[in-house]
């Protein structure tokens, strides 16, 4: 694959290495944006089946990237803690067995996949969250982490709750063995994919999870405020979090929407959020994964893999700390400073050369995808460099 940067519209004179907070957006992405703003200009030119039909287009593309047989499985939603919020009130109600107490999470996760875990601890009886930290020795400790990962994983395990690229430091959790351990133990798998989708090949066929969720305004190229989740077999009949017209039998029947309906519609679409036919994201979700699918995930990885390789090892060979490899995304890892470097001088001057990562804990989060090219990982090697 060749560098995209034409199809984004970044100022040449930024290096924009941060896709793990936010992505830009593809220029055809920005223009279905405005172009889905002006439509409620003339609102006459919205038809009742306009309600239902970009999201369809939107639910099968989706389904298309990761593989997804079938797209009645896959719901519309604000963002992530949304989709955390209905699998626990969805689990609060179903999950009788008594034996099954533990909500396996590994540390430092992104909140959004902690605090709904809470809630289900107070809702549920005799259950807990059982961490595993990430171990505090550098070396092999990715390979450690997930070994630790897959013992947690127990007979008593209700649910793995797991983001296969951790979003604060890209270590790479192995997602067919955890499926296998939860398999065997009968634990529920549920996916946190926002750093991970887009920029990761992933076959739902091959991992079967429970639940997977994806924040669209990273790696799926998309824009804030949708958020893309499947649903598998468990949580069909169940609750959603809000009782909304559109998700109702016949809803796209409008002259008889006062004839109240107590069955929803087919498949997750009772997951949908209210307002779930939002007329300006979607069209910018189509175009971002038609983006995606077009380049393939797989290639991205490759992408950034290659580009990412020589730098990393300029800066191994600096002193700074990386992962290994295999227990790492290509896309966004974590860079941990050696202990004479400061990490306020690092800011300072990354920030001078118009330099985007992020900082989390005491490392830099560093994002890799198709707009960046090798100068922008040099001038920021380079400064990381004059800074040993
Ligand atoms: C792993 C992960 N999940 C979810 C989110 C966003 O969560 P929400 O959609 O609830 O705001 C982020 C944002 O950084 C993230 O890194």
């Amino acid at each position: 694959m060749d560098c995209k940067k034409d199809y984004f519209s970044l100022s040449p004179d930024v290096r924009y290495l941060n896709c793990a907070t936010m992505s830009p957006l593809a220029k055809t992405v920005e223009e279905a944006g405005i172009k889905g703003l002006l439509r409620k200009s003339q609102p006459y030119e919205i038809s009742s089946a306009d309600f239902f039909s970009l999201a369809e287009v939107v639910k099968r593309k989706f389904a298309e990237l990761i593989n997804c047989i079938n797209a009645e499985r896959i719901a519309l939603m604000p963002s992530v803690s949304y989709g955390i919020a209905t699998v626990v009130k969805n689990i609060a109600q179903k999950s009788t067995d008594k034996l099954k107490t533990d909500i396996v999470l590994v540390g430092e996760e992104f909140p959004s996949d902690v605090y709904g875990w809470h809630e289900l601890v107070e809702l549920r009886d005799n259950t807990q969250i059982v961490t595993v930290s990430a171990p505090v020795e550098l070396n092999n400790r990715g390979e450690v982490w997930n070994e630790n990962l897959l013992e947690a994983i127990t007979e008593k395990t209700l649910l793995v709750c797991i983001s296969p690229t951790h979003w604060a430091d890209g270590t790479l959790f192995n997602l067919e063995e955890i499926k296998n351990k939860c398999t065997h133990t009968g634990a529920l798998l549920i996916i946190d994919a926002t750093q991970h989708l887009g920029a990761f090949e992933f076959d739902l066929q091959k991992i079967q999870p429970d639940f997977l969720v994806c924040a669209s305004y990273k790696w799926l190229l998309g824009p804030y405020g949708s958020t893309l989740a499947y649903f598998g077999p468990y949580f069909d009949e169940g609750l959603p979090l809000e009782q909304t017209w559109i998700g109702r039998k016949n809803s796209d029947d409008f002259k008889n929407l006062l004839n109240y309906q107590p069955e929803y519609r087919e498949g997750a679409f009772r997951y949908n959020m209210g307002e779930y036919s939002n007329f300006i994201n979607l069209p910018m979700v189509e175009k971002a994964l038609e983006l995606l699918i077009e380049w393939q995930p797989k290639e991205i990885q490759e992408y950034a893999k290659n580009l990412g390789q020589p730098f990393i090892e300029r800066l191994s060979n600096s002193g700074y700390w990386i992962e290994n490899e295999s227990f790492r995304s290509a896309h966004m890892f974590g860079i941990r400073l050696p202990e004479n470097v400061k990490m306020e001088n690092i800011q300072k001057s990354l920030s001078a050369e118009k330099v985007h990562v992020s900082y989390r804990g005491n490392a830099i989060r560093l994002s890799i995808n198709v707009w960046n090219e090798a100068h922008d990982l040099d001038v920021f090697s380079s400064i990381l460099e004059a800074n040993q």
